[in-house]
């Protein structure tokens, strides 16, 4: 992907993000000198912040996902079974926009829309050996209630209804009639080592210096600040 594109799309998600009133952390408008001046290790080690994928295929309308992480907690937390825990996204599924079918090893997640059009989640059970099973029943928690569906059934997400995904459970998503503002409240993420995909396909794009970046995505963090302190 081209920086600019990427620039262009910051800036649609970022006015996207405001008309529903949804009002961002202070680190979300910092430029890239400020962030790289400043580099708290609270947002650096922690991988919180912008996250534009087109899943490295280059056709980011078709497939694609706009992520920003707002919280992000510690995996040996996670380990121990006390402390921060927990993680919180912020994530826009353009109409049509597909974020192709994976599950996680570690992380249990929340989808929830949060406004815009309809979000519909594709989803399969995880077999024993981990692989998408064709053959049996899904059952999802959806707001408290226990929903069950066919392989492959199509869960439809309103505004404000929300899915409980466990780890292992298989699912793709994207918007429906129009873009969705998406909220994800989930056990701590790690996006470079958690994201199993149904077909080979990365997690992150490969960006071509075009232009300055508007803001610098978790992906640029390595490059433009060196190693976490
Ligand atoms: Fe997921």
């Amino acid at each position: 992907m081209k920086r600019s594109r990427v620039n262009a799309i910051l800036r649609e998600g970022e006015a996207f993000i405001r008309s529903f009133n949804f009002a961002m952390p202070p680190f979300a408008s910092w430029s890239p000198r400020e962030l790289i001046e400043r580099r708290p290790a609270g947002i650096i080690d922690a991988r919180l912040g912008w996250d534009i994928t087109d899943y490295g295929q280059g056709r980011f309308d078709e497939m694609g996902l706009f992520l920003f992480t707002v919280r992000n907690g510690r995996a040996e937390d996670l380990t121990r079974g006390t402390g921060m825990l927990y993680a919180e996204k912020i994530m826009i599924s353009r109409r049509d926009q597909l974020s192709p079918m994976h599950r996680h090893v570690v992380k249990a997640e929340d989808i929830i829309n949060r406004g815009g059009g309809k979000l519909v989640i594709e989803l399969f059970a995880g077999a024993p050996d981990g692989s998408l099973d064709r053959e049996a029943d899904v059952t999802v928690p959806t707001d408290g209630v226990l929903r069950t569906f066919k392989p492959g059934g199509k869960l439809v997400l309103e505004p404000g209804e929300s899915v409980t995904l466990m780890p292992g459970v298989w699912h793709a998503f994207w918007g429906e009639g129009a873009d969705v503002l998406i909220g994800e409240v989930s056990t701590v993420n790690d996006d470079l080592t958690d994201n199993i995909f149904a077909e080979p396909i990365g997690r992150f794009s490969t960006i071509e210096e075009d232009e300055e970046p508007y803001r610098l995505l978790v992906s640029d963090y390595d490059a433009a600040l060196g190693s976490p302190a």
